[in-house]
């Protein structure tokens, strides 16, 4: 068994990034730049956000930060996004969520121009890669197309199947692995028999947000797992993967934390960089 070691991954993409950051910065007169807008004082937005700046730091990209009080109104919140999409210094435009619950959320992610929708939300961005046609992808599930290519795991003719079916994580992870030729299966919360398109999986991205949802008895031997999962569990982070038995099946498998998560801002420094280069 092999674990996919996404925190060693993710730091040796990130000194790649800085060597394309330098070039931005000698060729542009500046640096690539992120946006983030963050509304409220959600706890784990706040550490996300933290994250996102320190790494932006790390590899020579500036992070623009806007923090804006819970009662923001709906016009505050989409002024801002049109003058980041107007701001010369911003390649990439992230609206960290949830928002509040008074903001709509389809409105104002509306606001972010495609070519700075580094979350690759924008249904311009997710109607482009449902096409095969290029556009920015969601970091998370690109984060781990990135895993499964750096440890040289067959995807083309591989039988994948994604649990979930999120915006953000499984529907475009099925677009993506589907674009790399693989035959996909998407379950979610109404699928019957759950267990057995499971167990016939070569490729198993587990992306519902349930602790410990996926079993051995629900993996193939020698299969690839991917836990996308994080709860909070007696004190303890645990994904999706109840890890200690499928880790018994698997060939590959990602750990909890240190997997899927460190790739995930890894990708997001990547859309950034992608987009400044295309200013070159
Ligand atoms: N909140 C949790 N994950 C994400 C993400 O990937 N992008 C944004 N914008 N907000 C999030």
């Amino acid at each position: 068994m092999t674990l996919l070691d996404g925190k060693k991954t993710a730091a040796d993409i990130r000194a790649e990034l800085a060597f394309r950051a330098a070039q931005i910065r000698e060729k542009l007169g500046r640096e690539a730049g992120l946006a983030v807008v963050l509304i409220g004082d959600d706890p784990a937005s706040e550490v996300y956000v933290r994250n996102k700046e320190r790494a932006c730091a790390e590899v020579g990209i500036a992070s623009h930060t806007y923090r804006l009080p819970a009662e923001t109104s709906q016009e505050e919140a989409e002024a801002l996004v049109c003058s980041l999409a107007k701001d010369g210094r911003v390649d990439g435009i992230l609206v960290q969520l949830p928002l509040p619950g008074h903001l709509d959320e389809k409105a104002l992610l509306r606001r972010i121009p495609a070519q700075k929708d580094v979350d690759g939300f924008s249904a311009e961005n997710m109607g482009l890669l449902a096409k095969n046609e290029g556009g920015v992808a969601a970091c998370t599930p690109r984060g781990v197309m990135e895993l499964l290519h750096r440890y040289q795991i067959p995807i083309s003719g591989k039988r994948a199947v994604v649990v979930g079916r999120s915006n953000i994580v499984g529907r475009p992870m099925a677009l993506l692995l589907l674009n790399a030729d693989a035959t996909v299966t998407v379950c979610h919360s109404k699928t019957k028999d759950l267990k057995s398109i499971c167990a016939q999986a070569d490729i198993l991205v587990a992306a519902l947000g349930k602790p410990r949802f996926i079993t051995a008895d629900m993996v193939k031997e020698g299969a690839a797992v991917i836990d996308v999962g994080i709860s909070r569990v007696d004190g303890k982070l645990v994904g999706d993967v109840d890890f200690e038995e499928v880790e018994k099946k698997a060939s590959f498998i990602t750990p909890v934390p240190g997997g899927v998560g460190p790739m995930t801002i890894a990708m997001l420094l990547l859309s950034v960089v992608e987009a400044a280069e295309k200013k070159l």
